[in-house]
């Protein structure tokens, strides 16, 4: 099973990026304990700070993987155009998010993504991508 994680802007100051809201534990680091955790998964990983590249990775990846575990981050609560790459492939996504954005700023209450979700989770730290991994699984 092929599955990718797709990370957007600011995701990669993961660990020291507002540690209080996001936590201390490096992406790197978690990814590392996840692939060790799921040998049975080949686990990809991507991110950009980049809308349109994050657009790219969409179209090469969402007709052949089985899953995208995606936090597009600052743009879920802006990018129509990320928004319509998810309806517009294949591969199932699901949208997570580290905080719970429904108890932070009401422009976080917004996504673009969800309408062409598989399902959303939100709010479980980084636990949340593990939870999209196993529910591919
Ligand atoms: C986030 C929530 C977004 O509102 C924010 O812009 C992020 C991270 C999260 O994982 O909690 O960069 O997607």
């Amino acid at each position: 099973m092929k599955i990718i994680i797709i990370n957007g802007p600011n995701l990669n100051l993961l660990g020291k990026r507002e540690p209080e809201i996001y936590g201390s534990l490096t992406f790197d680091a978690f990814l590392k304990g996840l692939q060790r955790k799921y040998t049975g998964v080949e686990i990809t990983y991507y991110q950009s700070n980049i809308e349109g590249e994050l657009i790219d990775k969409l179209q090469e990846v969402g007709f052949s993987y089985d899953g995208i575990i995606l936090n597009a981050a600052a743009y879920t609560h802006t990018s129509v155009g990320i928004g319509d790459a998810v309806k517009a492939i294949t591969t199932p996504v699901i949208e997570v998010h580290i905080s719970n954005t429904f108890t932070r700023e009401s422009f976080r209450h917004q996504s673009f993504i969800s309408a062409g979700a598989k399902g959303i989770i939100i709010g479980f730290g980084l636990k949340s991508y593990e939870l999209a991994l196993q529910s591919f699984l």
